[in-house]
């Protein structure tokens, strides 16, 4: 069969979909290999969900605390991920963060000093010592701004506004991708050697969520249907904090930096409730009064930290329950307070506007609150999946010849809950080797001929929505799907009503073949959202189905029919694969075991 016509075809040794800060990382050191190197960016180059990690970059550099190193972050990290992580990508991460923290700043990244001109580092929810290297609180679009100028000028080449609708393959080796530019409609093929997902997470599945509109899983959802296995997606992290009013701006972030700097989180009766409800593995690290908490905020080494400093999954929970007990906000959230700080130091507002820029003005223009004089409202905000493809940890290989992914994208590091400012240094670290043994893979392996066969196939697949103008309209089944999803798959979660999520996304996998759209293919928003509807049922479907079978408590999945941890699920992480005949399926597959020295670095640190 020949070439189909009026496809633009595209050639690339190392070819990365998404330029958030993995794509970036990956795709400077595919070219510093000396590969030729193509990026894909659903959105304009440099709006990725990275800036959403606003507080910082964690890396054990031990510029603020020098008890700091790298088997405290490893341990930490392990302890966060409730040990469902593998072992061997917490101890590259671990190790590596300080180094690609010390490249970023000599590529040209401006990270805050101490006052003796070392990188500043502040206290983050999980992390044992101050780790987060930051920027103000606008650390992520730092990273992202570094990258891209520096990028720019690797040689690779870019490519704005384009969807990719499926990888395509080869004798079970990835050949290239199939996609379109959203401005005009054109079909694109890149024909790759290798291909690297670095697409970012899922939040778009869920109603309220800090994620922009490209965070439909697409890379999650090309890896299943290309073959790749899904790992640990019930793991979803509701971050604690996101904006709850004006309705317009519900789910925008609030970084974990402003509790990093002293921020308190208290009910509609003004008590501050994280103090009722510590965790027994975490009680002899936190504060028991406000003032040791304040002593750790401000640096004492011998004071505990305040408790809304836990890790993510308990703060948000803990937020939950004031919330549905009646004693939230006016708007259904909590209060955040970093205004209190000023019966502490002097100069507080400045002190505020300086460490917390973005905070300031995200609450003055959106909220008309002032930070610095008024207490924020805030509650949970779907924020990352840990769950996405299972990679060789020392390669980022999946199991699909060819195909690597790094960065949200990708299971393995973070285990059942990721620490807050792992994100970042994840990035870099996991960009860095996709990059590097993507470029290898290139080298030593010939390119593969896309098969002309399979991109008709998936050509027709998106473009039959147009022969079906009355069809179901896509917008609603989103809705749908994101209701479902919020609702019964959410911060805590039942078998029954799991069960039922899975009874409508059926429903709803049902009405999308029936999905229609008017217009034609420029711009067309309504047909862009029927192709990101599939992803996003695919990514649900993998979420409620692992939720349901881990029958038990662990990080960021909390089962109210199954409130604690069990000794079994321990042992095993999910997978969902694709199954010959088209449906899903779930099986258990036991954690990488722990080398001896790195479960010595665990006993040492309890
Ligand atoms: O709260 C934050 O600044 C988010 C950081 C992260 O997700 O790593």
């Amino acid at each position: 069969m020949s070439f189909p016509d009026g496809f633009i075809v595209h050639e690339h040794d190392v070819l990365v979909i998404g330029a958030g800060g993995a794509g970036l990382r990956a795709a400077i050191e595919a070219s510093g290999a000396g590969v030729t190197v193509g990026v894909i960016c659903k959105s304009l180059l440099g709006k990725a969900h990275t800036v959403m990690a606003e507080g910082g970059m964690a890396a054990a550099m031990g510029n603020v605390d020098d008890r700091d190193n790298w088997e405290v972050h490893f341990a930490d990290t392990m302890r966060g991920g409730q040990y469902l992580n593998n072992p061997i990508m917490a101890e590259h991460h671990a190790k590596e963060s300080p180094d690609r923290v010390r490249e970023l700043e000599s590529w040209g990244a401006v990270f805050d000093r101490t006052k003796e001109g070392k990188i500043l580092q502040r206290n983050f929810g999980g992390h044992r010592y101050p780790r987060l290297a930051h920027v103000g609180d606008r650390t992520g679009l730092e990273l992202i701004r570094t990258l891209q100028d520096h990028g720019i000028h690797q040689g690779m080449e870019v490519f704005m506004e384009m969807t990719v609708v499926s990888l395509l393959k080869s004798g079970g080796r990835i050949a290239g991708v199939l996609g379109y530019d959203r401005e005009r409609g054109r079909m694109h093929v890149w024909k790759a050697k290798a291909v690297i997902l670095a697409t970012g997470g899922i939040g778009k599945s869920f109603r309220i969520t800090s994620n922009s509109w490209e965070g439909t899983g697409d890379g999650h959802s090309l890896a299943y249907h290309a073959g790749a296995e899904l790992m640990d997606m019930e793991f979803v992290q509701f971050h604690p904090t996101g904006m709850v009013w004006p309705p317009s701006v519900r789910g925008i972030l609030v970084t974990e930096g402003v509790r990093g700097e002293g921020g308190v989180l208290r009910n509609s009766e003004g008590k501050r409730f994280m103090f009722d409800d510590v965790p027994d593995a975490y009680r002899a690290q936190v504060a028991t009064t406000e003032d040791e908490g304040w002593k750790y905020v401000c640096g004492d080494k011998n004071a505990n930290r305040p408790p809304e400093l836990l890790t993510r999954d308990h703060v948000a929970r803990c937020i939950n329950r004031e919330i549905k007990a009646g004693r939230g906000s006016p708007h259904g959230g909590v209060f955040l307070d970093i205004a209190w700080i000023k019966e502490k130091i002097p100069n507080a507002s400045a002190h505020i506007q300086r460490k917390l820029p973005s905070m300031y003005h995200q609450f003055k223009q959106l909220a008309g609150v002032d930070i610095t004089t008024e207490r924020m409202e805030v509650g949970p905000t779907t924020h990352y999946v840990m769950g996405g493809v299972a990679v060789d940890g020392d390669t980022q290989e999946s199991c699909v010849p060819g195909l690597f992914a790094a960065g949200e994208v990708t299971a393995g590091l973070h285990g059942a809950n990721r620490l807050g400012g792992n994100s970042l240094s994840d990035l870099v670290v996991f960009g860095k080797l996709a990059g590097e043994h993507a470029a290898k893979f290139a080298k030593a392996n010939r390119a593969v001929e896309v098969d002309p066969a399979q991109i008709n196939e998936h050509t027709q697949e998106i473009e039959k929505v147009f022969d079906r103008p009355t069809g179901e309209n896509p917008f609603a089944i989103q809705y749908a799907l994101q209701d479902a999803m919020q609702d019964l798959v959410g911060i805590v979660r039942t078998e029954k009503e799991m069960e039922l999520a899975l009874v409508k996304i059926e429903e709803l996998k049902k009405r999308y073949k029936n999905v229609g759209i008017t217009g034609h293919r420029e711009y067309n928003p309504g047909w862009h959202t029927s192709i990101d509807l599939n992803c996003m049922l695919t990514v649900s479907e993998s979420i409620t189905r692992s939720a349901l079978e881990r029958k038990e408590s662990r990080g960021a999945q909390f089962r109210d029919d199954y409130p604690d941890k069990s000794a079994e699920c321990s042992t095993f992480n999910l997978l969902a694969k694709k199954a010959p005949d088209g449906t899903m399926e779930i099986r258990r597959r036991p954690v990488v075991a722990m080398r001896p020295d790195l479960k010595a670095i665990i006993e040492k640190m309890k």
